[in-house]
């Protein structure tokens, strides 16, 4: 294995940090005229704590993992954004996803004009070991995996995994953003046996917190580190740490609502092979099924027609006439699957 600082830009590591005002603040200060605040307390009169120390203290309890492994983003789409910035020259590097795959992973490396190599997956779904490893090359810095897959829904193989940190001689990202709604262990324990691993999670999922736009990165604390000298130095603000902290500290309600949308999922999976349209739903540990229907784009329409929005993965690769479907409440899987049933083929 390469040594990972080898991996990383030249720039990066050279990189000076922007040192701000909270990052030096002594516990002792009583008054604080360093940063041109308004001095008028409202609450949000001050920066935030820039490594939000009070959040990950919570996150860090509830994975096991020391607050030094950890770097939280302004969703996990920032995050991403951060380990391709840290790792890929521009018009140099670069990266291999393995499609059909979450989206943005080939918008953040266009937008940093990082070159995409795709390695389909199987028509199970799972990794093409073989394509990878002929696509790799020295300039390849990372590859993005995401498992459970979106939009499949299955989770990759673990041995497969387990191969490619081993082996690949670059960066493994993980993108576990559904994670909490699988039986599978999280990747984040194996830390420590590989340096390449990069863990991103995510409080948009299972932790029903989109809004707040909190993402989390997992990896060594050297990589996170660098990773702090390349985010803006408050990108996580205050409202968003404060009620995220509220939300962790109520496990017992994060559990009983995902049982609630697992039983949810298993309801609607039953009704939706029974309809005449619906050719396969593929099997998923996430929280939304990836149905083959007969015509996708037809009854896409149908539904956007009756109000009803789903996602239409059809042009992806391996997913002809495929569509996905999130679980929502009952009422709205009823709404769905009602509406469905009206649908003529
Ligand atoms: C696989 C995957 N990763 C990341 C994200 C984005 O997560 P966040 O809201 O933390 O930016 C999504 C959102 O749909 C996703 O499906």
């Amino acid at each position: 294995m390469k040594k990972i600082k080898n991996l990383l830009r030249e720039n990066i590591k050279s990189l000076v940090k922007y040192s701000s005002a909270r990052d030096e603040f002594s516990d002792k200060a009583v008054v604080f005229l360093d940063a041109n605040e308004n001095p008028f307390n409202n609450g949000l009169n001050r920066y935030p704590d820039p490594l939000q120390r009070e959040l990950k203290k919570h996150i860090g309890f509830i994975k096991g993992i020391p607050t030094k492994n950890i770097l939280l983003g302004n969703g996990s789409d920032e995050v991403l954004d951060i380990i391709i910035r840290a790792f890929c020259e521009p018009g140099k590097d670069n990266i291999i996803l393995t499609p059909p795959t979450y989206g943005m992973y080939k918008v953040l490396a266009d937008i940093n004009n990082v070159e995409v190599r795709n390695a389909f997956l199987n028509i199970d779904f799972n990794l093409n070991i073989e394509r990878i490893e002929k696509l790799k090359d020295e300039n390849t810095k990372l590859i993005i995996l995401c498992s459970p897959n979106n939009p499949t829904g299955n989770s990759l193989n673990k041995n497969d995994i387990e191969y490619l940190l081993k082996n690949l001689n670059c960066m493994v990202v993980i993108d576990e953003a559904y994670i909490d709604f699988s039986d599978d262990e999280s990747r984040i324990k194996g830390l420590g046996d590989y340096p390449n691993l990069i863990v991103s999670q995510t409080l948009s999922k299972a932790w029903g917190l989109a809004a707040l736009r909190l993402g989390i990165c997992f990896a060594s604390e050297y990589l996170i580190s660098v990773f702090n000298k390349i985010k803006a130095p408050y990108n996580v603000n205050l409202l968003s740490q404060q009620k995220a902290i509220e939300m962790l500290s109520d496990v017992e309600t994060f559990k009983n609502n995902l049982i609630k949308i697992k039983k949810e999922k298993t309801k609607l999976k039953e009704k939706l092979i029974l309809l005449p349209f619906v050719e396969k739903v593929f099997p998923s540990n996430s929280n939304f099924w990836l149905i083959k229907v007969t015509n996708a784009n037809e009854l896409y329409n149908y539904l956007i027609d009756n109000g009803i929005v789903i996602r239409n993965r059809s042009k992806m690769h391996g997913c002809d006439n495929c569509l996905r479907i999130s679980v929502g409440t009952p009422g709205e899987n009823e709404k769905l699957i009602s509406t469905m049933k009206k649908y003529k083929l």
